[in-house]
């Protein structure tokens, strides 16, 4: 076999192999992350083919003057970032309402008055398709630079079956054209729009399920459908008519839930068998028990918490020790996440949700990879995976979170190729 490209003499490889990288790791095994050390990873054509501690790999592989030697040495080696939850594409930016919850209005009473999501939509609806992508690719390049190498990626501030369909076109054709992946969501029911705020949600329930979600689904614009289940937008309910009308026709499930009061979000979103329950902040103890006994992802997104200035986080440790499968995201969007550096919230996860700087490994990784559907193809350093990996200016993993808000990714390889070197 030839070998393209061989990483040599990390200090440290984080392979998240431990259990042949096709299943999440859950609850104490969050902290089995597969270290090697001195270690090694080769690759041929887009897939990883070997790894293993330096010596050994180099005696049992045959290397000749093509293959590329990459030094590693007092470095880190990782999988490639994998951001289970973003909203990417939108216009414009919410400072405003940055400087008025300082001054004391909390996230939802910004909505209520019209701003939140609304705010943001109404300058979407009036956005070209080439303006989506163009402002899309400047936050992924961004992303980049963190690490990120697959990111889930949101529609939700079109609001209008013409304005869903552009966002998801443009997510559709910054994936295609940018070196990163995007996984995209449907996120409809985002919002109820300002054109049905007259009592009308339901009539915006049914034009979601009656007319968006057939489009999304025959012109293969979303792989899943996701709901922002929350007191106020849309009820338990309403979530689950729209998450039953979008599993029918194929799309996974995702849901934006008990984020502001614990309605039950995570319950549902079980019930479902969705892919991943989000934010989870109000969490009951029969939901943490739910997705503990379940495949769903808690996918936990502490920036929102930190920059909605919150308080409170959601309740990591009690998850894990519950056995849940348990990711991080950045939750990039304008209103409450504008970050996109992922390591960020790794090391916000160990601060305020006392995670090990071992567990948000996986979190960002493997696990986050089944949160997107994709744990079969990324998130570990595993032969037959694809070569996304990141070699970091660190001598080992606890050091990334450890260097908080700092960006210590040195060289990021996609699918074998380097994407990005600092
Ligand atoms: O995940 N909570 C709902 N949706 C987003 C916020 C979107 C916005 O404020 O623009 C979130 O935090
Ligand atoms: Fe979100």
């Amino acid at each position: 076999m030839k070998i393209d490209t061989l990483i040599v003499s990390a200090n440290e490889l984080v392979t998240m192999d431990t259990y042949g990288g096709r299943v999440p790791l859950r609850g104490s095994k969050m902290q089995d992350i597969g270290l090697v050390e001195n270690g090694a990873v080769a690759i041929s054509g887009q897939e990883i083919v070997a790894f293993g501690e330096t010596h050994d790999l180099l005696s049992e592989l045959e290397i000749d003057g093509d293959t590329r030697i990459i030094d590693a040495k007092g470095k880190t080696v990782t999988p490639g970032l994998v951001d289970p939850h973003t909203h990417p594409v939108f216009a414009g930016t919410r400072e405003k309402e940055f400087a008025m919850r300082i001054e004391g209005k909390s996230y939802m009473e910004i909505a209520a008055a019209g701003g939140g999501i609304l705010n943001t939509s109404r300058l979407t609806r009036q956005m070209s398709i080439d303006r989506m992508i163009a402002n899309g690719s400047k936050y992924l390049a961004r992303m980049i630079t963190h690490g990120t190498t697959t990111l889930e990626a949101k529609s939700g501030y079109g609001l209008s079956t013409e304005s869903e369909l552009a966002m998801l076109q443009s997510i559709k054709y910054l994936d295609q054209t940018e070196k990163l992946d995007l996984v995209p969501t449907f996120l409809g029911a985002h919002e109820i729009p300002e054109e049905y705020r007259d009592g009308r949600a339901d009539e915006y329930v049914e034009l979601v399920i009656e007319e968006m979600l057939p489009f999304v689904a025959k012109k293969e614009l979303a792989k899943f459908c996701d709901v922002f289940c929350e007191a106020g937008v849309f009820d338990i309910e309403q979530t689950r008519k729209i998450c039953l009308a979008a599993k029918k026709l194929g799309l996974g499930i995702k849901l934006h839930a008990d984020e502001i009061k614990p309605i039950g979000g995570a319950e549902l979103g079980v019930e479902l068998g969705a892919v991943s329950v989000d934010h989870l902040v109000e969490v009951s103890p029969e939901g943490i028990e739910a997705i503990a006994s379940s495949n769903t992802v808690a996918v936990l997104l502490p920036g929102t918490s930190l920059f909605l200035g919150k308080g409170k986080f959601a309740p990591a440790r009690d998850l894990i020790d519950a056995g849940a499968v348990v990711a991080l995201a950045t939750d990039f969007n304008p209103g409450s996440s504008p970050t996109t550096n992922l390591p960020l919230i790794m090391s916000l996860a160990c601060t305020a949700m006392r995670m090990t700087p071992k567990e948000v490994w996986p979190a960002v990784t493997l696990d986050a990879a089944f949160a997107v559907g994709l744990g079969e193809r990324i998130g570990s350093i595993t032969i037959g995976k694809q070569a996304d990996l990141i070699i970091w200016d660190a001598p080992n993993h606890s050091i990334v979170p450890y260097f908080y808000g700092e960006s210590l990714a040195e060289m990021v390889i996609k699918k074998g190729k380097i994407i990005w070197r600092k």
